[in-house]
């Protein structure tokens, strides 16, 4: 699988986003991490599809969604207006999950689900055939900075047997608490999209990227 870093604009200067994501492809990042959050599902409030559309004209990046809301479904239509190229959608966020995975793709964008560090494989395993990526949460969903949880690595690793026992080829994604000491821990267990907020926009964004991609080598 090819490796990939999707910075989080979570970090991101909120009164800067254009820029921002613009340093970021300069820098040599694939995809833009986009934490949109409802102040249901988690306890933090981000944006929406407005700011996607705001963005779109501003970067090629790959637009990697990532919805922690209620009622993922209501967010398909706007967002692939908007021009996103992917939706995660949490697995515990709704009771039809096997659906609104598939209203993703009928929308035309990569469809992808995530599990929280309580949520076994188990649960997303008669999915996992239709998915392009699974997120593995490696912190609590919510804020950035928060500390990385080496056992959702174990969780990595089962996804990672399962797809090649069942010849799938979904990528598997990490989000929460990456830096250039936890990513190799992450690679090891089998990851290959990594999200990294606060270590990327904490100083200077461009040395940042090409510490975490050093360690992909
Ligand atoms: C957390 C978000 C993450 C967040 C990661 O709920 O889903 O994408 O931006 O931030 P760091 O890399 O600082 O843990
Ligand atoms: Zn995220």
């Amino acid at each position: 699988m090819e490796y990939k870093i999707a910075p989080s604009i979570l970090s991101a200067d909120f009164g800067h986003f254009a820029r921002d994501i613009q340093t970021l492809e300069a820098a040599g990042a694939e995809w833009a991490h986009i934490d949109i959050m409802d102040g249901h599902f988690v306890d933090n409030l981000t944006f929406g599809a407005g700011v996607v559309a705001a963005l779109r004209p501003h970067s090629n990046l790959f637009f990697d969604c990532h919805l922690m809301v209620e009622h993922p479904e209501k967010y398909i239509e706007p967002l692939a207006k908007a021009g996103a190229d992917s939706m995660s959608i949490h697995a515990e966020a709704t009771p039809h999950l096997h659906g609104t995975l598939q209203q993703i793709k009928n929308a035309g964008m990569k469809a992808s689900v995530v599990i929280n560090p309580g949520t076994p494989v188990e649960f997303i395993k008669p999915v996992l055939s239709m998915v392009d990526m699974v997120l593995v949460m490696s912190v609590n969903p919510g804020f950035g900075g928060q500390k990385f949880i080496p056992e959702t690595m174990e969780k990595v690793a089962e996804l990672s047997e399962i797809r090649s026992e069942r010849q799938l080829n979904f990528d598997i994604e990490v989000d929460g608490g990456i830096s250039d000491l936890t990513i190799e821990t992450a690679k090891k267990a089998g990851a290959n999209v990594f999200v990294a907020g606060s270590f990327v926009f904490n100083g200077d964004v461009t040395e940042n990227i090409y510490k975490l991609k050093e360690k992909l080598k």
